[in-house]
C-alpha cells in the first residue's frame, strides 16, 4: 500500500494566511499542519509517501520532510500545476502507484483518536475496491454525506445535500484498489472545472465496491480548511498534550514505536530539537524506552 499527501489547492479560504504560504506548512499548534496527515499514512504502516505540492511550495516540503529518511520512511514529491481537483493525484501520482493500492489523505486533514491505529490497519489489510470513511457531524448538510447499510455497503454519497440521508460526513481519508488510476483518468470534470473524488467514489459505487468504515466516539476529525477548524485542531492538540504528556503527530515517536528507527536514531533527532519540548519528549522517549 502506497500513500499520497495532497498539500496543493489554494487556500483561500484562509487568506490572509496563506497568500504566501502553503495551507499545510501553518502551524497547528507545535507542529507543521503536513505532520499530522504523514502520522496518519504511518500509523496505517505505509512506508511509501509521495507530497504533491504547488510548484511555490514543494521545495519548502522538501526543506521540512526531506527524504523521509528520519522517520525511516521513503518520501517522493511530485508538482500539481494548478488545483484541478482531488482526483487528480491518482493521474499524478500513477507512477508511483505502480501496481499498488493507495491510501489518499488530504493534507488539511487532522484525525486523533484511540484505536483509530487499528482502524487504519484493518482498511489497509481489508481493502477490497475502495474504503471510505463515515464521520458523524451536527451539520451534515455542509458535507458530503455518506448513506449506507448494515453491512456497511455505501448506499449513497451525496455532496452538500437540502436533506441528508444521515449525518455522516465523509473525510479526507480513502483507499483504493490500484483500478483507481483508471478510473481516475476517465472522470470528466464538474461543473466547477475539477476531477471530483465524488466521482471516483461513485465509480466504485456502481460496481458495487465501496465499503464505509464508520468512525466511534472516541476520534476526532478536523477539516482545518478554515479559520475556526485550524484554531480547533490547535486547542485540542494543546489540551491532550499538556494534559496526557503523550504528543500527538509525533513523527519520530510513531517511526520508533513502529520499528522504522533505531533507539539511536530517536536520540540523536531529539538532541538535534533540544531547546524545545519537541526534543526533550524525543530524548526522554529515548532514555526510559518507553
Ligand atoms: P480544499 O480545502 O477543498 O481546497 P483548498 O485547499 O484550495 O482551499 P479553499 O477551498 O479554501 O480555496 O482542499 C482540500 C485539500 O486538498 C487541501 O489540503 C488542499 C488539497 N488540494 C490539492 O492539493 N489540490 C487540489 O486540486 C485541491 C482541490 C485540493
Amino acid at each position: 500500500m502506497r500513500g499520497i499527501i495532497l498539500a496543493g489547492g489554494r487556500g483561500t479560504r484562509l487568506y490572509p494566511l496563506t497568500i504566501a504560504v502553503s495551507k499545510q506548512l501553518l502551524p497547528v499548534y507545535d507542529k507543521p499542519l503536513i505532520y499530522y496527515p504523514l502520522s496518519i499514512l504511518m500509523l496505517a504502516g505505509i512506508r511509501d509517501v509521495l507530497i504533491i505540492s504547488t510548484k511555490e511550495a514543494i521545495d519548502q516540503y522538501y526543506s521540512l520532510l526531506g527524504d523521509g529518511g528520519s522517520f525511516g520512511i521513503n518520501i517522493s514529491y511530485a508538482i500539481q500545476e494548478a488545483p484541478r481537483g482531488l482526483a487528480e493525484a491518482f493521474i499524478i501520482g500513477e507512477e508511483f502507484i505502480g501496481g499498488d493500492d493507495v491510501c489518499l489523505i488530504l493534507g488539511d486533514n487532522v484525525f486523533h483518536g484511540q484505536n483509530f491505529s487499528s482502524t487504519l490497519a484493518e482498511a489497509t489489510k481489508h481493502n477490497v475496491g475502495a474504503t471510505i470513511f463515515g464521520y458523524s457531524v451536527k451539520n451534515p448538510k455542509e458535507f458530503g454525506v455518506v448513506e449506507f447499510d448494515r453491512d456497511l455497503n455505501v448506499l449513497s454519497i451525496e455532496e452538500k445535500p437540502a436533506r441528508p440521508k444521515s449525518s455522516y460526513a465523509v473525510p479526507g481519508l480513502y483507499f483504493y484498489d490500484n483500478s483507481v488510476v483508471e478510473i481516475a483518468k476517465s472522470v470528466k470534470p464538474s461543473q466547477r472545472g475539477e476531477l471530483e473524488i465524488t466521482s471516483i467514489n461513485n465509480e466504485y459505487l456502481r460496481r458495487k465496491k465501496l465499503k464505509v468504515i464508520p468512525i466511534g466516539r472516541g476520534t476526532v476529525w478536523f477539516d482545518t480548511g478554515s479559520p475556526d477548524g485550524l484554531m480547533q485542531a490547535a486547542t485540542y492538540v494543546e489540551v491532550m498534550q499538556n494534559s496526557q504528556g503523550l504528543y500527538i503527530a509525533c513523527l519520530e515517536e510513531i517511526a520508533w514505536r513502529s520499528g522504522f528507527i533505531s533507539s539511536k536514531q530517536l536520540e540523536e533527532k531529539g538532541r538535534s530539537l533540544a531547546q524545545t519540548d519537541y526534543g526533550q519528549y524525543l530524548l526522554n522517549l529515548a532514555k526510559t524506552g518507553k
